[in-house]
């Protein structure tokens, strides 16, 4: 609950678990005062005089005050949350004026944000320019998480150049960052980095959330471990160019701030206009790395990601990307159904090259029309429907290739430089997604194939990064154009996706090089990454399970040696790993023997029987593949059921057994894979799971409660 103490103009905000305080000062600035595990609401304060709205200039140097909004110019020399500029003057001074509490919480115009419940809204006003900076912080009964992000509203003509969407104070500590950074095909990867004078930047300039630097940041203690010791987790509900920030200054205390990424940003506001920054989430755990995690997974299933979608069953695709690449025709496609018949698995996905001209990356993309000489779509979804199964399209809406009828017709409607060759990438351009024609285009086009033809799946790629960041039609506000393509992809998801509530759509850019909170809004599950490698799989999500739940890591079991590093694992390896998300096969089927295919029928089914424990249950990660072991296991809220998965790397001989220390049982019995064990034999004696013969071999074992 919200709670504000009128005598010492104080806030508490309370979520499960969690206060997080600040006050209004003699000044009228918000002096944060604690983020942290629950405590009363007595912190000792200072009797100010309480702020009598006189203009004065800060009674005390700001720079050593925690503060919940920090700007540049009135003596606080850390970074900030906010930058204004007046007709060349950067100084701001917001005071605050009011606030109210709301039982719901107000949507962000234009963007995806969680839902939820109890609302601070502060107001501050900049006397000077009349201009009005509103602060929101959501808590939640349930979770030990909060919601902040700040509106902006013009009273003089203004253009903003950083608008960050929260900034927190935090005392000394010896601390250390998490982020989860990769490149392409090696995604969410952990890194943890001692945090020390100077500023730490976690950011993307890439148009997208990226697989160089996932718009997540964890602030922990040095001791902290998975289930142990403070963890501060911070995460955009955003899929742009974004900036996580912390800074070690003077007095030794961190700051944490961040939001929409400043470089190459800046809008300009009019007077009576708003502007809204994205939603920052932040959690905080005295449980560790892991109680963080199920935080943010329970947070993100309960209030982000579609209800009808998220803890339901999801489509298990035979996807033909991995079987044919563009080599595919009508025949083709009906076989890989045919052999998928009997194993349960139940969408067929027909990926990349149905479309225009498309027979390989070069050409035709952005040409939604069906290409007749290369496949009979009605034909392929009629087999798929008398096998029993749905049938899924992909689509790559945001991009146009040279070679299209799209480009030829719009050559202007490309993100371009003006006089400048635009960077190619994939053989692809990006679309203006900043202008109205544009995205009129792509959702006719797009939604003309949904109307047209029964399909119930779509998987939406993106597949290249922004480079040119420019929209010509915005002149002199080019500035603006990562913001307004970001704005301008969500108008399509309300366009496209939400009008379309039935059919399934899965998110991907690349694999997962837009794996984000802001796509979750939309997608329930978004592809992980390109590469498809079990053991290359292992680190990917688990980096990605840090903050996303496994819901909603789409993973599949692909061909050997695999296509992206040539590894071998087996069968059962690729499953069990798959299985640890929206499961699925993308391999040509035609090409398996009979008992490969009976082998996938019983990993379907057993897939399906643990399916309610990765939509619903707590993740506790038992062992990092970095330590050339991976273990995760999956537990039910209420601990009758968990199921834990293993990878041993590489098979050293005559070293002595691997042990796992479930975690989060409950007291009393369990079966373990059918021996009786008590929980403190299991958490303390440990399991000694035994890994077939060789390298990258799984276990799997099932815990029930007696
Ligand atoms: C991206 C996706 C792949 C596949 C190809 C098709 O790389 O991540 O899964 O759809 O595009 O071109």
């Amino acid at each position: 609950m919200i709670f504000y103490k009128k005598e010492q103009q104080a806030f508490y905000l309370e979520s499960k678990g969690v206060t997080y305080a600040f006050r209004v000062d003699g000044d009228g600035f918000l002096e944060h005062l604690y983020f942290g595990k629950s405590i009363g609401r007595d912190i000792p304060l200072p009797s100010d005089p309480a702020w009598d709205g006189t203009e004065r200039a800060p009674s005390r140097s700001l720079n050593e005050v925690r503060l919940e909004c920090p700007l540049y110019g009135r003596s606080d020399f850390r970074e900030c949350m906010l930058a204004l500029d007046f007709g060349g003057v950067r100084v701001a001074d917001f005071r605050y004026e009011g606030h109210e509490i709301v039982p719901v919480k107000p949507t962000i115009q234009g963007m995806p944000s969680l839902r939820g419940g109890e609302t601070l809204i502060i107001s501050l006003r900049e006397r000077v320019h009349n201009t009005v900076l509103k602060l929101f912080y959501t808590v939640f009964e349930d979770l030990p998480m909060l919601l902040r992000h700040a509106e902006i509203t013009a009273g003089d003509d203004c253009k903003i150049d950083r608008a960050f969407s929260f900034s927190l104070d935090l005392p000394r500590g010896d601390y250390e960052s998490i982020t989860l950074v990769g490149a392409h095909m090696r995604e969410r990867r952990i890194v943890r980095t001692p945090l020390s004078h100077g500023i730490f930047k976690a950011d993307s300039k890439r148009g997208m959330s990226s697989a160089q630097t996932n718009p997540f940041l964890a602030v922990v203690k040095k001791n902290t471990d998975e289930e142990r010791g403070d963890a501060y987790g911070f995460n955009l509900v955003y899929s742009g160019d974004f900036a996580l920030v912390t800074q070690i200054e003077q007095n030794g205390e961190l700051r944490v701030t961040g939001g929409l990424n400043d470089f190459d940003f800046s809008w300009e506001l009019k007077k009576g206009e708003t502007f809204a920054t994205p939603e920052a989430v932040l959690v905080y755990s005295d449980r560790g790395l892991g109680g963080m995690s199920r935080a943010f997974h329970d947070g993100y299933r309960n209030y982000l990601i579609d209800q009808n979608r998220v803890f339901s069953a999801r489509p298990i695709v035979i996807n033909n990307w991995e079987a044919t690449y563009f080599d595919f025709n009508t025949e083709k496609l009906c076989a890989i159904i045919d052999a998928a018949r009997g194993t349960g698995i139940d969408t067929f996905v027909l990926d990349d090259g149905w479309f225009g001209v498309r027979r390989n990356d070069r050409a035709g993309l952005g040409d939604w029309t069906v290409n007749e000489d290369v496949v009979d779509l009605r034909k392929v979804i009629a087999h798929a429907h008398e096998a029993g199964m749905r049938f899924g399209l992909w689509f790559e809406p945001e991009m146009v290739n040279r070679d299209s009828n799209l480009y030829r017709a719009h050559p202007d409607w490309i993100l371009h430089a003006e006089g400048m060759e635009p960077c190619m990438s994939r053989h692809q351009y990006v679309l203006d997604l900043t202008r109205k024609e544009v995205r009129d285009h792509i959702v006719e086009a797009v939604s003309n194939v949904l109307d047209s033809y029964p399909i119930d799946y779509v998987k939406w790629d993106m597949n290249r990064p922004l480079t040119e960041n420019v929209s010509p039609s915005l002149g002199t506000r080019g500035k603006e154009t990562h913001h307004r393509y970001i704005l301008g992809l969500y108008n399509l998801f309300e366009r496209v996706v939400k009008t379309h509530p039935n059919v399934f759509f899965e998110g991907c850019a690349s694999g997962g090089c837009r794996f984000d909170a802001g796509i979750l809004a939309y997608f329930p599950q978004i592809w992980t990454s390109d590469n498809t490698d079990a053991y290359a799989r292992t680190f990917i999500q688990y980096g990605t399970s840090l903050c996303y739940p496994l819901s909603a890591m789409s993973c599949h079991v692909s061909a050997v040696p695999n296509h992206q590093c040539g590894r071998s694992e087996s069968l059962r390896a690729r499953g069990d790993i798959a299985h640890l998300g929206a499961t699925g096969y993308e391999l040509d089927l035609t090409k398996l023997s009979s008992s490969e295919r009976q082998e996938i029928s019983e990993q379907v089914k057993e897939y399906r029987a643990m399916s309610e424990l990765i939509f619903r249950g707590d993740v506790y990660r038992l062992s990092d593949p970095e330590s050339g072991l991976f273990a995760m296991e999956i537990i039910s809220k209420d601990g009758k059921e968990a199921v834990i998965t293993a990878m041993r790397s590489i098979y050293t001989v005559n070293e002595g057994p691997l042990r796992l220390f479930p975690k989060g049982l409950k007291d009393g019995e369990y079966e373990v894979n059918g021996v009786l064990m008590d929980k403190k034999t299991i958490e303390h004696y440990g399991l000694l799971p035994e890994f077939p013969f060789g390298d990258f071999a799984t276990v799997t074992l099932k815990l029930k409660k007696r």
